[in-house]
């Protein structure tokens, strides 16, 4: 990202030196209140430089109380106060005792980062750089310190409190307070401190480690979610067990602790030995969470754990080296549910999440390396590049040495860097230690942005009676990559011939396949199966080759895109023309597939129709309104076609037990599919078994799915289900989210209905989840966010006017989705240009909504 507008200084990777002082080790003293909360750091600070220099304290929206060096007061003359930090311009030797003291006032930072206020608890939020919101620090992650914090506070506001580490010690004090003393015997940066005071219940289970140690696990919660704790601990202790069995990684201190908060930024954050989560991502019953959110808990609660090893035994050297902790355990994580559910199944969706984010994103205005070269503001990049696109990068390095020696790899590398804070090359040279063998070309993956565009050639060679493939990175001048290509070939009854990894280094590779006969008849070649390098490819396969890709390609992930290909071919085609063509290879698919017996989640995947923007984005093409009238004309052919089948299914899965199995998910989600196309059915006779469903649902999946779908198809009966559903979950403001989101993420004039519900008591603008399920939502409904009249950009620049006050990462975010405007048609680019200007205009921006409106006005 570049920008050329906003004000605040760039950071550049190039630019990076060590620092020249460090703070090993510090004692943190915080007297909580909830508006005016005294802190007070004590710092051991040692040079690091050649000599002596300036000392800079990081420090903003802190109010500064005072400074001593060994005791004393420091001269006032001697040091400079800014709304940034503090300069001590002579620090007196090469190491010295700092001790400094501010004040801050939780209650009114909306910002969510630092010391903040959510229900009733304090918390903090520290990664990137929200340290400096609570103290004056070196806040950089390549500063460890060993902390020791006593916290004090008044006993009926804070009954526990809590922070990393071990609990050391607790007393009474005067007056109702109380004060506990922590300690963490692990070096860390700042980013991983983490603070929690209030009236939390505390709920407890216990894991027993591959040597016999036992952990404490606690999960804290406020009043009346403490029933819905057991899958958010079981998750945990498959994690645990997880990273033992495969990676041989011990949990390293005696307690556990999550804490669930209602109003939080992102999905969780790994603070050592006390992980803070967005309580969406630990509560959960049968009656209240979908399967969706269920594999959601499991997934973060096992990413946040794996932190401990990559991220926090072995830390960042500096934020341009983020995905160095996030790509690699976002891999983790996603390998992990691969051997907890279903590989395929669970490949296909992470494949379907890159390319209907990422790649949009590296086609865009907000387009970087996994390893940005520069940032203004490090929140603006904690983006799904960094993350997903960098857990393929890691994909492939263990596609290119195999998992075996990847595990080897990843031993080494923590072994060889346990505290200490490292950067990409120490992680990509354990891999190629581990391997005996460099990998050329593998670091550029690091430095070149924009998703890689294969263009493939085939052609028929008499001589030898093969057909030569020819493949070329058609993006390779500066940064020539290296790729995995896991390749299949089929003949033209589908019987699988050959199977071949292939390792392409540089801009080319040539492939040489035999002829399937004497006359030269073409075999059907599968390329980049599983998507084993993070690739588009421009392969003009034929749609009859295709479709026995379709039916036949024993890689199931493979199979699945194969026939999303063939949907998409035949919107390309249909758009082209502007009418409707040939869908009877479509419809022919389908019906081969009724009763082949695929796994059920993975058959519900198959069925499934891909949704507007998926389309949208694998076709090139942004006339939404075109898309999606033929959109509906190909789910109703669909649906009238197989109604039989559909019903059958229907039948089949009808009965379900709200259980987390497998099989049971599989059901739910067939029946779910099922239904789903049944009331596409013209003459509308099949929503009443929506009205039924969603009436007698067991589960939350089946619940939502039938309001959802009821919503979708603009049924008669969409109010009733809205109400039914509100009545139901009033109290429930996590399942609200929910229905909040529903009402806007499918059809046209979302933003009337959205105007209304902000109004809802129940909507919050300072709560995350609800500006998720709301704002997000309509963001990402092309119908009525990119609406020809601009109303759609005007409204949502308006809340993002709001949120700049209130919580800069948010309207940050949100600004993001405005990224394709550019691709659209007619004033659209014109409209969102003034609205983006206004913005930028106003007089209070901040750091985060700067940065990413310089750089998308800058694509306008
Ligand atoms: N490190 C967190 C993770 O596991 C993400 C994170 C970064 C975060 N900044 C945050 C979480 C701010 C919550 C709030 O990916
Ligand atoms: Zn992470």
């Amino acid at each position: 990202m570049t920008s050329s507008s906003s004000t605040s200084p760039v950071h550049k990777l190039e630019d990076y030196r060590p620092s020249p002082w460090l703070t090993p080790s510090l004692e943190l003293r915080f007297d909580l209140d909830l508006h005016l909360t005294v802190v007070r750091a004590d710092y051991e600070v040692v040079l690091q430089a050649e000599k002596i220099e300036p000392l800079f304290l990081n420090g903003e929206s802190l109010e500064f109380l005072s400074l001593r060096i060994d005791g004393a007061i420091v001269d006032p003359e001697d040091y400079q106060v800014s709304p940034t930090g503090i300069l001590i311009l002579y620090p007196p030797k090469e190491s010295f005792r700092l001790t400094v003291e501010n004040r801050i006032c939780p209650a009114e930072n909306t910002s969510l980062e630092g010391l903040y206020k959510s229900g009733s608890m304090l918390c903090t939020q520290n990664e990137p750089e929200g340290f400096r919101k609570i103290v004056y620090s070196i806040d950089r992650p390549d500063n460890m310190m060993r902390f020791r914090v006593t916290i004090s506070g008044e006993e009926s506001l804070f009954p526990v409190m809590l922070s990393n580490g071990n609990l050391l010690s607790e007393k009474q004090l005067e007056g109702g307070k109380r004060e506990v003393v922590w300690e963490d015997p692990f070096p860390k940066p700042s980013y991983l401190f983490a603070l929690v005071a209030g009236e939390l219940l505390e709920t407890k289970d216990s894991f027993q480690t591959g040597s016999g140690r036992q952990i404490t696990l606690k999960i804290f919660v406020e009043k009346g979610n403490e029933e819905k704790v057991s899958f958010a601990f079981d998750s945990l202790k498959k994690a645990m067990k997880w990273d033992e069995d495969t990676f041989g990684l011990e949990y390293d201190l005696d307690l556990f602790m999550i804490v669930a908060v209602e109003d939080f930024n992102m999905g969780a954050m790994e603070n050592k030995g006390l992980n803070l989560f967005n309580a969406k991502l630990v509560l959960a019953d049968k009656k209240s969470a979908t399967d969706e959110s269920f594999e959601s808990i499991l997934a973060v609660i096992a990413h946040e754990y794996f932190h401990n090893w990559t991220g926090n035994r072995v830390t960042l050297r500096n934020w341009f080296n983020l995905t160095l902790k996030e790509g690699l355990t976002v891999f983790r994580d996603q390998w992990f549910t691969e051997d907890m559910t279903d590989p395929a199944v669970k490949r296909i969706k992470d494949v379907l999440f890159l390319k209907e984010f990422q790649f949009p994103e590296d086609q865009g205005p907000m387009s970087h390396p996994i390893l940005p070269k520069s940032y203004r503001e490090m929140n603006n990049f904690y983006t799904v590049t960094v993350y997903e696109k960098g857990a393929e990068v890691i994909r492939l390095v263990s596609e290119l040495i195999g998992r075996e020696t990847f595990k080897k790899g990843l031993k080494l590398y923590l072994s060889k860097y346990d505290g200490q804070g490292v950067t990409f090359e120490e992680f990509v040279s354990s891999m190629e230690e581990a391997a005996g063998h460099s990998i050329p070309n593998l670091r550029n993956w690091y430095h070149r942005g924009g998703t890689p565009l294969l263009s493939v050639q085939e052609k028929y060679s008499k001589d030898s009676n093969e057909w030569i493939l020819d493949l070329l990175d058609t993006g390779a001048s500066e940064y020539p990559l290296v790729y995995s290509n896991s390749i299949a070939v089929f003949d033209r009854e589908g019987k699988l011939l050959t199977e071949e990894k292939r390792i392409m280094s540089g801009a080319r590779d040539q492939i040489r396949i035999a002829a399937l006969d004497s006359k030269g008849t073409k075999p059907i070649v599968s390329l980049f199966r599983s998507l084993s390098s993070p690739v588009r490819l421009d392969y003009n396969q034929s749609d009859e080759e295709i479709q026995v890709l379709a039916k036949v390609e024993t890689d199931g992930v493979s199979r699945f895109f194969a026939f999303q290909n063939l949907i998409f071919d035949w919107f390309r085609k249909s758009i082209a023309s502007g009418r409707e063509e040939n869908f009877s290879i479509i419809l022919e698919t389908i019906a081969d597939s009724f009763g082949v017996g695929w796994e059920k989640t993975y058959y519900s995947f198959y069925l499934s129709f891909p949704g507007l923007t998926q389309i949208s984005e694998n076709i090139g093409c942004y006339e939404f309104t075109k898309i999606q009238k033929l959109r509906v004309w190909a789910i109703q052919n669909i649906s009238t076609t197989f109604t039989k089948n559909f019903q059958i299914l229907l039948e089949e899965n009808r009965k379900t037990i709200p259980i987390q199995t497998k099989e049971e998910i599989g059901k739910r989600k067939l029946k779910n599919i099922a239904l789903y196309y049944l009331l596409y059915d013209p003459s509308r006779k099949f929503e009443r078994l929506a009205v039924m469903e969603q009436r007698e649902a067991k589960h939350m999946s089946e619940e939502v799915s039938a309001m959802k779908f009821l919503l979708e198809v603009d049924s008669k009966e969409k109010e009733n289900a809205v109400n039914l559903f509100f009545e139901k979950w009033k109290k429930d403001s996590l399942v609200l989210d929910v229905w909040f989101a529903a009402q806007v993420t499918a059809g046209e004039d979302r933003c009337k209905i959205a105007e209304n519900l902000e109004k809802h008591p129940q909507f919050n603008i300072r709560n995350p989840n609800k500006v998720r399920s709301l704002y997000f939502s309509l963001a990402r409904n092309p119908l009525s966010f990119h609406k020809e009249d601009g109303s759609g950009y005007t409204f949502l620049s308006e809340r993002i006017k709001r949120l700049n006050e209130i919580n800069p990462q948010m309207a940050a975010a949100l600004t993001k989705l405005y990224s394709p405007v550019s691709k659209q048609k007619g004033n659209l680019p014109k409209i969102a240009k003034r609205e983006l200007e206004g913005l930028a205009a106003l007089p209070n921006l901040s750091k985060e909504l700067g940065e990413v409106l310089g750089t998308i006005l800058n694509s306008l």
